[in-house]
Parts: structure tokens; C-alpha cells; sequence
């Protein structure tokens, strides 16, 4: 990749002794480090309530890294990159609480001799102190010239999520605001739209002519992993069906951007939400897998969702009659994510007559783990005599292309940092999400239980019938 210069930055993480900022942030950020891709010119200030020093940040940082980095660590490299990470303890919803962030900033820019530095704002916290940090961030002054990173969920329906846009607009323009879904950080999930848009064999097949149906499941071995508290504040429909599962739901049936720049393509994703109706309850599954209710931090007789399934329609001339299938879950039988096309039955069966069935032809894309595209068709059996076989055609990365993926934090952290927003939500975006979810929110159907390490409840096979789930 091609990175042009990119002008020096201080990134302030708010949250910054939490688990987003150990696992995925410093991580990326040290990733990035050692490809030369981050600016000559850098440095990163943590903020959060945990009392802490520089040194202990590093140290923090340094076991994280270890931890959850792709690399090994070596001394000099890892001394060059520590030595631009600073820590600044501080709350959020006290006033002028951040004029001592700022002072540090101003006296880091002063050290470095690098007036002016732009600040990129990374909100990495619960999502709960979001409005105060944008608050304190506009009183302080510290909004002009820079940009903010928001992390999901972005609010917890249409009116918290209005309501948080309003406060970002009270001191940032949209152009300042990066709202981030790591899913579009992927690049098998940006691959949708190469797959798509960059071969002209494809184009001609994605439409209600050729399409019988499509899934897209988004499964997790792992259940909550600890995160009670937040997880009966949220549950699936929430935390990836409102987010990861429309987004790549978007990257699936949008029209052809014009171009690969944010407003075409964020115009694109927007038409298909508005194509959307509302989702309907009784076309939704809601599920809860044994043993959650035991979890800490679990109300014993929680109602909520841990696994999600709907039905949903787009209401076109590309896709009208197509159902979308989207399912997602924790403990589940494994950690895969994947979109398939199911095509229809050729018009005319031509083998019928000797008995012989042909499976539909499938298009699967698939996301995570064992990264690539397949293509099933019916192909000549070996041996005498008319038989049919399923066969594939079949691309995966690791083999077509010897190289690792990068992780999606990367991705966006660097084109936060390049001031490109084309793989960022908009705010109108985000809203519509959440109004779609609306009925599902409000009126929520009974979770059913599902034994955990399986594909989910058996309702769901009932909801996709006379079809069937691919991965079962
Ligand atoms: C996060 C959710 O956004 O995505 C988690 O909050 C979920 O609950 C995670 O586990 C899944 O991401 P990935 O990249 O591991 O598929």
C-alpha cells in the first residue's frame, strides 16, 4: 500500500486503561509503528479515572502488546515507540476537567516544537461518558482542528443516538467526526465491494432476477467474556446486529457508488436503510444461550438476547422479494462470519427426468477465519453415465496471496488519521439503524434458550423454512 506522508498527530485515547485500548488500540497503533505507517511525527496520550503514571502506562502498554500483538517486541523498537505514549489521570464529568489534558497537550506540542499538532480524540471509554467527554472537549476549546473517533454502540436507540449527535455537533462538524464500526475495517468485508464492484461477471447476477436469498452469519464461539454489566445493557441486537450486521448488510446490496470517496458511498449505504422497512418482530428470533443467566454480573432472570435472527427485506427493483437472512450469536458452535448468495434453480431442469437432483449454485464470502470466496455448482460425476456432483471454485487469502491480513483497527486508525471517512458512519446512518430496530427494541418477542456450542435455537430454522441455514 501507498501511504503518503501524513502530517504529525497527537491521539489522546479516553479510556485508555480499559480493554479496547490493551487489545485492539495499542496493538494497532504499535503495528503500524514498526510498518512506517504512522507519521514521522506523533505522540499518544492516554486519559482515564485509573491513577497512573507515563512509566505505568508504558509498562501497561508493553504488556498489552506482548499480549495481543501479531509481532515480537523488540527492545529498540519497542524503546522508540514508548517513548511518544504519555498518561494523563483525570475524570470525565467534572468541569474544566480537561484543562489539565490540555496543558499537557500544549506542553507536549512545545517539547516537540510542533505548534498546532492535530489532535485526533479517540473515545475508547463506555459509551456512557461519550456526551461528557464531547462536552469537555468543546469547552476547553480543544474541538477546532480536529477529529473524533467514536466507538459503538453509538448511543442505545434513535433518540439516545439523535441525542449524542446533537452533542458532537454542538462542538464538531460531521467533517471532524469518524463514528467507527471495526467490521468495515475488515478487509475481507471491504472485499465485498471488490469482489463486486471491480469485476464486471458479478454485477449482472446480484438482483432479485438471479437471487433467491442471502445469509449472513456472524457467529462467536465465545460468550460474554466477562462483560456482563454491559452485555444486559445491550444484548446482540444492540451490540452487532445494529451495527456490524447492517453494515455489511449495506456493503452487500448497495447500488455502485460512483466512486470509492465517503459521500457516494456513505449516499449508497444510506438508500439501502431507507429501502428497509422497519423490522418486523414476529420475523425476528431472539435467543439466550444455558448457562448465561449464571454469568456474573447477569440478572438471574435476564430476558436478554444473545443471539439474534431476522428477516429482512429491501424494498427495490434490485432486491425486492429477496429475503436477507442475518444471524449472529455467542456461543455458538464456532467463530465464523460469512455472507452467502444463494442463486435460483435454473429454469428448467433438464436432469429431472432421470432422477438426478442439482443443488443451487451459492456464492459464499467469507469474512473470518479461513478468509475468502467459494462458488458451488453441480459438475459431471466421474465415471459412466449422467450423474451430478457438487463442486467448488474456491479462493482463500492465505494461500492466493502469503501475506496476513491486517487488523481492521489498523485500517481505521490509519485512515482516521489520513482524514478519510469513506469507511466511517454518518450520522444519518447511524440513526436510520436504529430506527429499523425500532419495533424490535420496543416490543421485543420472548428469548428463547439455546444450548450453548450449538448454531442457536430451533426457531430459526422455522424462520428461514423451507430454506436452510448453510452453516448448521
Ligand atoms: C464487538 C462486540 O463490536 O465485536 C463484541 O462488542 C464482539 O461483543 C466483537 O465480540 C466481535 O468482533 P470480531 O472482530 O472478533 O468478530
Amino acid at each position: 500500500m501507498v501511504v503518503p506522508a501524513l502530517d504529525p498527530v497527537e491521539i489522546v485515547i479516553f479510556g485508555a486503561s480499559g480493554d479496547l485500548t490493551r487489545r485492539k488500540l495499542l496493538p494497532a497503533l504499535f503495528h503500524l509503528f514498526i510498518g512506517d505507517l504512522m507519521p514521522e511525527d506523533f505522540g499518544v496520550v492516554g486519559y482515564a479515572r485509573t491513577e497512573m503514571s507515563d512509566e505505568a502506562f508504558r509498562e501497561m502498554a508493553l504488556e498489552a502488546v506482548r499480549e495481543y500483538a501479531r509481532c515480537d517486541v523488540d527492545g529498540e523498537t519497542w524503546g522508540a515507540f514508548a517513548r511518544r505514549l504519555h498518561y494523563v489521570t483525570g475524570e470525565f464529568t467534572e468541569e474544566g476537567a480537561f484543562a489539565r489534558l490540555r496543558g499537557r497537550l500544549d506542553h507536549l506540542d512545545e517539547e516537540h516544537g510542533t505548534d498546532g499538532r492535530r489532535r485526533l480524540y479517540y473515545c475508547g471509554t463506555p459509551p456512557v461518558a461519550y456526551a461528557d467527554i464531547v462536552r469537555r472537549l468543546g469547552e476547553e476549546g480543544m474541538a477546532p482542528g480536529s477529529r473524533i473517533v467514536v466507538e459503538k454502540p453509538f448511543g442505545r436507540d434513535l433518540e439516545t443516538a439523535r441525542d449524542l449527535n446533537r452533542i458532537l455537533h454542538e462542538s464538531f462538524d460531521e467533517e471532524q467526526i469518524y463514528r467507527i464500526d471495526h467490521y468495515l475495517g475488515k478487509e475481507t468485508v471491504q472485499n465485498i465491494l471488490a469482489f463486486r464492484f471491480a469485476n464486471s461477471i458479478i454485477e449482472p447476477l446480484w438482483n432479485r432476477r438471479y437471487v433467491d436469498h442471502v445469509q449472513l452469519t456472524v457467529a462467536e464461539d465465545e460468550g460474554i467474556e466477562g462483560r456482563g454489566a454491559f452485555y444486559e445493557a445491550t444484548g446482540a441486537m444492540r451490540d452487532m446486529v445494529q451495527a456490524h450486521l447492517f453494515q455489511v448488510l449495506t456493503f452487500l446490496a448497495m447500488e455502485p457508488p460512483s466512486a470509492f470517496e465517503p459521500e457516494p458511498l456513505r449516499d449508497e449505504k444510506m438508500k439501502v436503510l431507507r429501502s428497509m422497512r422497519p423490522v418486523d418482530p414476529s420475523a425476528v428470533v431472539r435467543g439466550q444461550y444455558e448457562g448465561y443467566r449464571e454469568e456474573e454480573g447477569v440478572d438471574p432472570a435476564s430476558e436478554m438476547e444473545t443471539y439474534a435472527t431476522l428477516r429482512v427485506e429491501i424494498d427495490n427493483w434490485r432486491w425486492a422479494g429477496v429475503p436477507f437472512f442475518l444471524r449472529t450469536g455467542k456461543r455458538m458452535a464456532e467463530k465464523r462470519a460469512e455472507a452467502t448468495i444463494q442463486f435460483k434453480e435454473p429454469p428448467h431442469l433438464v436432469f429431472e427426468r432421470a432422477g438426478i437432483d442439482a443443488d443451487p449454485n451459492r456464492l459464499t464470502l467469507t469474512i473470518q477465519p479461513d478468509e475468502g470466496i467459494s462458488l458451488s455448482f453441480m459438475a459431471q460425476g466421474p465415471g459412466v453415465g449422467m450423474s451430478l456432483v457438487p463442486a467448488s471454485l474456491e479462493f482463500d487469502y492465505a494461500s492466493a496471496f502469503d501475506t496476513e491480513l491486517v487488523e481492521a483497527y489498523e485500517v481505521l486508525l490509519l485512515e482516521a488519521m489520513r482524514g478519510d471517512r469513506t469507511l466511517f458512519l454518518r450520522a444519518d446512518i447511524v440513526e436510520r439503524a436504529w430506527e429499523l430496530l425500532e419495533p424490535v427494541l420496543e416490543a421485543p418477542s420472548q428469548v428463547v434458550p439455546y444450548e450453548a456450542g450449538s448454531w442457536g435455537p430451533k426457531d430459526a430454522d422455522d424462520l428461514i423454512a423451507p430454506r436452510n441455514w448453510f452453516l448448521a
